[in-house]
């Protein structure tokens, strides 16, 4: 009878598979997506980000890393950006959420989107909702007072945005085409405008 070698029958059986989930528990829930009401039904585990784009087929939205490393999932809530890929869609029944297509329309862009594009602040364009969106979250936050890393004095008001601040504010958001540069003169111009670029 031949010996068998150490390993070589474990090899030749097929690994057990891990148990399929099943059963995985769904939640009902409404969610406000650009002044817009949606009911879904969902596995709870489901990121806002996959809500958006594989349930309401919203898909300005992008999705790069999925791990809250890029930026270019970034929406509004309650006016305040976040990265959809990092929260659940149950936790945000009731919010208002703002997505790049709820910032402007084609016909009345929001003032970023319009500086994006005069400033030809994209290449590919696939970070460019996450950007838009970031950036007018960031100048809310610059607008309440908020330092950053950047700030020489975290208690001086209002928060001088310099480069180097707008720089630091939007380092969550990459731009593999590396289109920082633009995106810099964009926010810069949107920013000095009326009402520090904050929406009415
Ligand atoms: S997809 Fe969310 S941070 Fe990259
Ligand atoms: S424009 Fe291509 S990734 Fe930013």
């Amino acid at each position: 009878m031949p010996k068998s070698t150490p390993g070589v029958e474990r090899a030749a059986r097929p690994a057990a598979k891990p148990a399929a989930p099943t059963g995985a528990p769904t939640q009902k829930l409404e969610l406000e997506v650009n002044r817009t009401s949606y009911a879904l039904d969902v596995d709870v585990r489901t990121s806002l980000l996959d809500a958006l784009r594989e349930h309401l087929h919203l898909t300005g939205t992008k999705k790069g890393c999925d791990h809250g490393q890029c930026g270019a999932c970034t929406v509004l809530i309650e006016g305040r950006r976040i990265n959809a890929c990092l929260t659940l869609a149950v936790m945000h029944e009731g919010d208002q959420i703002t997505t790049i297509e709820g910032l402007g329309a084609p016909e009345a862009l929001h003032p970023m989107q319009a500086a994006f594009l005069a400033r030809d602040a994209l290449q590919c364009g696939y970070c460019t909702p996450g950007q838009i969106c970031s950036a007018v979250g960031m100048l809310v936050e610059v607008a309440a007072g908020w330092p950053s890393h950047a700030t020489p004095d975290v208690g001086t008001r209002p928060v001088e945005l310099t480069d180097g601040e707008i720089r630091e504010r939007m380092s969550g958001n990459l731009c593999r085409c590396c289109a920082y540069p633009n995106i810099l003169a964009a926010i810069r111009d949107v920013a000095s405008g009326p009402n520090g670029g904050r929406s009415p």
